[in-house]
């Protein structure tokens, strides 16, 4: 082992999932061994934490590239940074966020599960932080799954839901207008390809009905998933401080964010890592 592999330390950020990584800086390139140790802590705790970490644009699509192949976001990055970054930002120019979704809280979901290949990761660097609020929650979906009880997942395996997005929207009060958003059908519980274990893969921000059930059962049912995904002892709430850097798994763990003061700045720098099609 080298002696970057053998020093850095993790230590468990909640009971639920995450991971904070100490005694690593990012800014220059990592060795192989140290790469791997990391996707291993990776795996087991679904959110890695790096604090205090300087770095540019370079420095986090490089970091970004280790766990995989960093995306083009559709959305476009934002004034003439690199494509593979995109800005989360409540900043205005003219009136118009130079970033994505701006302002406020942001519902439970699992990044791009309206595409038929989702984000497999995303990395989210802190570049500016609004003092108080803007947190992000985590939530561990493999839990969510296995807690289930057998009645349960035998109703749930082999079902699909429909997912879909509407960019404007961050929480979502009913059924969306579905059409001409971008939608795609996943499996109701996934299988990670790298644990070989099940999580669930339906949140409540963009899956909009379990199929083949009818309208009423599917509602019912998606109330109790995302209230078992969501469920407080399977979240960790992270707080941001600047410089932070934070990689999450899209394949077993979701998201969200809470409000924030509209006129304090926050700007992250975020990088997703193309997946494959969840099965
Ligand atoms: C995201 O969902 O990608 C952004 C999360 C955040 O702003 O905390």
């Amino acid at each position: 082992m080298t002696a970057e592999a053998t020093t850095f330390k993790i230590i468990p950020l909640s009971l639920a999932l995450g991971a904070e990584i100490r005694g690593l800086d990012l800014s220059g390139p990592l060795d192989g061994e140290t790469v791997a140790a990391l996707r291993a802590a990776w795996l087991e705790h679904l959110v890695l934490l790096f604090r205090g970490q300087a770095l540019d644009v370079e420095a986090q699509i490089r970091f970004a590239g280790y766990f995989g192949e960093p995306s083009e976001p559709r959305s476009g990055g934002g004034r003439d940074l690199d494509p593979r970054i995109l800005l989360v930002t409540n900043i205005r120019e003219d009136g118009r966020p130079i970033g994505v979704l701006p302002d406020g809280e942001l519902q439970f979901h699992s990044d791009s599960a309206f595409l038929e290949r989702p984000l497999m990761a995303t990395v989210l660097y802190a570049v500016e932080v609004p003092g108080r609020g803007g947190e992000t929650l985590f939530a561990n979906a493999y839990r969510a799954w296995e807690t289930l009880d057998a009645a349960q997942k035998r109703r749930l395996e082999g079902r699909h839901a429909l997912n879909v997005y509407d960019y404007a929207t961050q929480v979502k009060a009913g059924t969306l207008d579905r059409a001409g958003l971008p939608q795609a059908v996943h499996p109701v519980v996934r299988t990670h390809p790298e644990t070989g274990r099940k999580a669930l893969y339906v949140n409540r921000l963009m899956t909009e009905e379990i199929l083949d059930v009818p309208p009423a059962d599917s509602a019912a049912l998606l109330d109790t998933l995302f209230a078992a995904i969501e469920r407080p002892d399977r979240v960790y709430k992270h707080s941001w401080r600047k410089s932070d850097l934070v990689i999450w798994d899209n394949r077993c763990a979701q998201h969200a964010r809470r409000d924030f003061p509209s006129d304090r700045t926050r700007l992250m720098r975020r990088v997703g890592i193309v997946g494959d099609v969840p099965v």
